[in-house]
This record gives C-alpha cells, structure tokens and sequence, in this order.
C-alpha cells in the first residue's frame, strides 16, 4: 500500500435475468465493474465482487414451462452458461450466486417483516386481467389487443407501437392473452404495498447527496415532480419466487427480491470465506458499497432499493454507478444485422480482451451509450494494444536474450523518464477510481508512444551493427522493458490475461500497482512470446454471419410446426431437371461427434467411396454419436459448403423430422458407400 489506508469495498454488477444469453450489452457492464475492481484489488484493498442470476419470476416461469422443464432446471443449466460466459471474459467475481437461494429468502424475508412491523407496507384489492386458461394474472405485457386509439391490432399491453398512445390493457379492444389465447378476464386479489410515498423525503436527501451521477439525479428530480405511487411487491400463485411469510398464496414481486440479491450473495461469500457481514451492512458502516447499473434500472437502485434498506436499519449504498447503453455501429443491437452479438458467439471468434480494451477506451464517468464500431474495435485495438504497447516488448526482448544473456541492465540509463512513467500512475489511478477509463487509456497510450518514440530515436538495431556498443544498446533495450512493465501494471485491470502473459514474460511475482515503484536492473526475463495477436477483420465477419445463424436458430425453436406432418404443405412444383442436378449419394457414417457449444449438432465424418465429407447435422436430440458410427445413410453430395459457427458443413445428410423425432434416413443392406441416388 502506499501512502492511503486499506479501504473496505463491496462491489456488485446487477443480477443478470436468468432466461437469456448474456450478450454484448450486458458485458459493458460486467467488464466495467470488473476492471474497477481488478484496480482497486491491484492496489491493495480488501475488495469483494459479488454478483447472482436472477432468477425468479413469471417470464422465468413460462420459458421454463415451454421448454417441457422445471424453473429450477432452467435457472442452474442458464447459471453455468452464465458463469461461463463471463469467465471467458475475465470477469472475476468473488462469489456468483443466485436470487432463489436459502440466504436470499432469508434476507428478503427479514427486510419484508422489518418494513411491515414498522408500518410502511399496505394491503389492498386490485382488478387485473385473469387469463382462466392459464390460471395466472397477467402482466401488461402478456396482454395483447387492438389499439383503442388506431385500431391498429396486435398491440401489446399498454401502449400502442403504431400511434404511441398510453392505455390500460382493459382499454384495449378485444384483447387476449399473449400466452394461451383466452379472452382475459378482469378479477380481483389483494395485493401488498410498500409505501413510498412515505420515503418521499428521504429518498430526495438520498439523490442529492452524491450517490448517483449529475446527469441521474436530474432525471430522478424530474419523477419527484409527478409523485409517488405505493409500489406492488406482491404476486399472486402460480409464481416463481418467495412465498410472503404472512399471506399464503403471494409472492414478492421479482424486483422486491431482486436487489436483495446482493446482500444474500455476500452473505454467502462471507460464510465461505470469514468476512464480517455485517461490517458491509450495519447501518452505520464505514465501508462503501457500489452497485454498477445500467441506465434503464436506476429508479429500482436509486430510489425503492435505498428506501428499503433504509426502512429496514440497513445502511444504504455509497454510489449506483449507470452506465448508458451498447449500440453496435451505430445503432441498437439488432438480431436482423447479425449484431445481437451473444457473449459466446463473440469468444468463438475473437479475443475477449479486445473487447475489454475496446470498451475500457470508449468508457466515461457518464451515462452515455457507448457505440461499438467494428471498423473503430479493430483499428484501436490493433494500432494500441498490438501497435503501441506489444510492440515495445517485442523490440527489446531479442537484444536482452542476445546481449544480456535474458539479463536486463543493472543499471538505468533513463532515471528520469522511468520516473515520469512511474508517477503518471498517480494520475492513471485517479482516472480508474473516478470510472474515466476511457482517459486511463489515453494516457497510457500517451506513455506508449513516448516509449517507442524512445526506442526509435535510440535506434537499438543500428548500434547493433556497430562493434564495441553492446552494453548501450542492452541499456537502451533494459529502459523499453521497464517502460513496458510501467504500462502492463496500468493495464492489467484492463487486460489481465495478457497481463499475466506479460507477468511471466518478465519473471515478476506481481503487476500490483505499487509494485511499479521498484525498477527492473540486473533482472532475468524470460524468452519473448507474442502477447497479443491483431484483429483479423474475416473474424469480426465471420461472427456476425454467426450471430444471424444464432437468430435462425431460434426462429426454428419458437416456430417450429407443433402439428402432424401433413400440416407442411407440399413445396411448388419443380421441373425433373431441377432435380437432377441434386447429387445424392450414400455415404457411411465414420465418425460421429458432439460439437462443443452446440446442443443440437453432431459432426459426422462421411466416406462416399474413397471421398471423406465433414458436415454438420441437428440430429444430436435423436442419436448417440457411438451408434451412428458404421451406418449408411444418404447425403447431399454437392451442396455448397457452408460455413457455420462451428465449422464448414460440406454438404447434407437427410433425414426426417418434426418437433417429436427425427430419424435419419438409411438404405436398405447393400447400398453401398458412393452409389448414387436416384
Ligand atoms: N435482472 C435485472 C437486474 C436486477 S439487479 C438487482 C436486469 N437484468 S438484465 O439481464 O436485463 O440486465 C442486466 C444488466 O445489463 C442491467 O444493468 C442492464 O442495464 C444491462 N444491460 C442490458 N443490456 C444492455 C445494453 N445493450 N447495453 C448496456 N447495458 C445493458 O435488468
Ligand atoms: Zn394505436
């Protein structure tokens, strides 16, 4: 530690919903907090990142309904993809979790009964909109009708796409329910409050006391002026989440439990490790809490979250920190262009790191969406990380290996710029405490340039050539590896897998932020190997060919023919020409394997007589790959290649199929591989 005092830090991403992939968009935020809280663990203080799915819910419910399995299998099988996506990211909790969990009822549970003994929840009948098919209330959004206003049809819910204008969903005109169909009915239940307008006061003192951004506070000003409604925590059965303890047959709403989330996580963070929970989160704590947010859910983490924290004895939280929105060159992430952009879909193609640098460059203190140019990603990338500061290493690692043995100079010949270096990392750390990553780098890149310009000037490969000047020329080189060392400790929040590569590289125990103060003379490196690789642009196509195949996919998933074959009505008729020049051949099955990442595909290796095919077939549901190996079947012999997310199909396997079965196509004892079809 330098010169500050170890500080106490609970830091949380949102809790991601536990029925999608994470995508680009989420990991702007997850990348953020995660870099903010490599640094502040880089510099020594006791820093805690805590995160959980989110997993309760109607929407949960149904999905989990239409895929034929229970909530809970749904919610683990989606938190280990969770988890995974985020590990190949380099997001590094302390602890992942999740919102139906012991530690979270318990808390929800404790936080409830605290504000109902003191009087700040309510009870009272509400009309909703019934669906009697389903047996379950429905959400504005699950209601779909004629606008009211245009007659425009097919609307959701309350408000019209077409014409803009606000309803009730029993405004709408012959509505039904987006689930089942039915005609809603209007019924009543009692529902549970908690009583905002009570925190009125409270919440106003909270938004102006430095917990939230400028451009935050004036935005949640602007909801003061409309007033408080009491807010709905409850749910009535079939629901997905926690029983209330006193009213049998209601649940806390989703968004009740969910910020609860984050002190159950800890919880159980601090069981694992021996941490003082309560050290975080008694009322009058002096450690800071952090919640890193996306715009879109700040009046949830600014105004109820504090109000119940603070209505239960709890403390309330240092800062939300918002971050604005993902947009893909230019504009909102769309399934469509291919840049609805999956967490795993981007890893398959292109180094996460990329990402982290790229996001890390163009991220402010401020809630601005934040535009991920592909063009303007490869470009920075490959011009700075690669360019500017791979390249110094690069440069200088060959002179040591060769002049020096793999030894640096044992002594500096550049005090003075060392020292420059050493303390921009003051100003460096000052930019990643305030969120001004996108300033961190700049100036990194500033240091970057002045090291190569260094080099350049010095020319180390011209003296090299010159006799009797080994010594000046391994000095020059020994200053360029601890330039180079300075920018990888300022980096590695940023980029810690390459920082680690980078760590080895130069046989140092730590890149720990003061550790930089200590100069590298007299010391061994190892043997140089690339650090990063360029942006190659046919990767960032190739994932966005991927992405719109990830769209197929589940168009197939949600409009695939429920009914008996004989719904598929025959296709136009073609001429026996057109037929012919499909060249169906027989084909034995030599190889069948899984495809990691794909849960339908199987790999098949086919021999038609002396050719070998590879092709990928979306019969995994129907068959183990070790009893297709032998068989015969019949493939499209020439069929383009196409290139898929896993690999290049070289053709087609036939098959019959619907939604209950698919079985592959086999001829009779005889055929033999190559034979054609016809
Ligand atoms: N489950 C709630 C959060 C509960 S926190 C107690 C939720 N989940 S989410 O999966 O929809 O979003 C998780 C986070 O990702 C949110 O902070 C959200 O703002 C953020 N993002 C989702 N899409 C995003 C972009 N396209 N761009 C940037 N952040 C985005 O909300
Ligand atoms: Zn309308």
């Amino acid at each position: 530690m330098s010169n500050t005092a170890q500080r106490k830090i609970l830091v949380t991403s949102a809790l991601p919903y536990a029925n999608g992939a994470i995508h680009l968009g989420h990991l702007l935020e997850y990348i953020q907090t995660d870099i903010w809280v490599r640094f502040q663990k880089s510099r020594g203080h006791a820093c805690h990142y805590v995160c959980a799915d989110d997993a309760h819910g109607t929407a949960i419910m149904l999905r989990a309904e239409q895929e034929g399995i229970t909530s809970e299998a749904l919610i683990d099988r989606v938190s280990r993809d969770h988890q995974a996506d985020f590990a190949r990211f380099g997001v590094g909790f302390d602890n992942y979790h999740s919102t139906h969990s012991e530690e979270n009822r318990y808390f929800s549970e404790l936080i409830y009964t605290r504000l109902r003994d003191k009087g700040h929840i309510a009870t009272r009948d509400i009309e909703q909109m019934y669906d009697p098919e389903k047996g379950l209330f429905l959400a504005d959004r699950f209601i779909k009708g004629t606008c009211p206003k245009c007659r425009t049809e097919d609307q959701y819910g309350d408000n019209c796409e077409a014409c803009g204008a606000t309803y009730t969903p029993a405004e709408l005109i012959d509505p039904v329910s987006a689930i089942s169909g039915a005609t809603p009915e209007v019924r009543g239940s009692t529902h549970y409050f908690f009583k905002l307008p009570e925190f009125a006061d409270f919440m106003h003192d909270w938004i102006n006391d430095g917990h939230v951004q400028p451009q935050i506070r004036n935005k949640l000003l602007e909801w003061f002026e409309s007033g408080f409604n009491e807010w709905d925590i409850s749910r009535d059965a079939p629901y997905f989440g926690f029983e209330i303890p006193d009213a049998p047959g209601k649940y806390f709403y989703v968004w009740l439990d969910a910020p609860i989330g984050y002190l159950a996580s800890f919880k159980n963070l601090c069981e694992r490790e021996g941490i003082d929970f309560d050290a975080y989160w008694h009322r009058d704590s002096e450690a800071e809490v952090y919640h890193f947010i996306g715009k879109d859910i700040v009046y949830f983490h600014a105004l109820f979250w504090p109000a119940m924290l603070h209505g239960a004895e709890l403390r309330t939280p240092t800062a939300v920190n918002c971050h604005g929105f993902v947009t893909v060159n230019g504009a909102k992430m769309s399934k469509s262009r291919g840049t609805f952009i999956k967490a795993a879909t981007y890893a398959e193609h292109l180094n996460p790191e990329y990402l982290r640098y790229y996001f890390a460059a163009k991220l402010t203190a401020g809630v601005d969406d934040l535009d991920l140019n592909l063009e303007d990603f490869a470009q920075r990338v490959n011009s700075d990380l690669v360019g500017k500061v791979v390249n110094i290493a690069s440069r200088c690692a060959g002179f040591i290996k060769k002049l020096g043995g793999g030894k640096l100079s044992a002594h500096c010949a550049e005090p003075q710029r060392l020292a420059r270096f050493i303390a921009a990392g003051d100003e460096i750390a000052e930019s990643y405490e305030t969120r001004e990553f996108g300033r961190a780098m700049r100036r990194i890149m500033e240091l970057a340039d002045e090291a190569n310009t260094y080099i350049a000037e010095a020319e180390p490969w011209v003296l090299a050539k010159q006799e009797g000047r080994e010594q000046e020329v391994l000095d020059i080189c020994s200053v360029g590896i601890n330039l180079f060392r300075q920018l990888m400790v300022y980096l590695a929040p940023v980029v810690p897998s390459m920082a680690e590569d980078a760590r080895r590289f130069m046989k140092l125990d730590t890149l720990a932020w003061d550790s930089r103060q200590a100069l590298l003379l007299d010391h061994e490196i190892a043997k140089f190997k690339p650090l990063m690789t360029r942006v190659e642009t046919d990767r960032i196509d190739a994932m966005i060919e991927a992405s719109k195949e990830d769209l197929v996919e589940e168009r197939k998933l949600k409009e695939a023919p429920r009914g008996p074959l004989t719904d598929d009505p025959i296709a136009p008729e073609i001429a026996f020409d057109d037929f012919a020049k499909v060249d169906l051949r027989i084909a034995r099955i030599a190889k069948a394997e899984y495809v990691e990442g794909a849960d339908k595909l199987l790999r098949l290796t086919l021999d038609i007589g002396g050719e070998t095919r590879h092709v990928f077939a979306g019969i995994r549901s129907a068959y183990a790959p070790e009893a297709l190996e032998g068989r015969l079947t019949v493939m499209v012999a020439n069929l383009a290649p196409r290139k898929m997310r896993f690999g290049v199909s070289e053709g087609m396997v036939l098959a019959a199929g619907d939604d209950d079965g698919i079985y592959l196509l086999e001829p009779h004892s005889g055929a033999q591989p190559g034979q054609r079809v016809r």
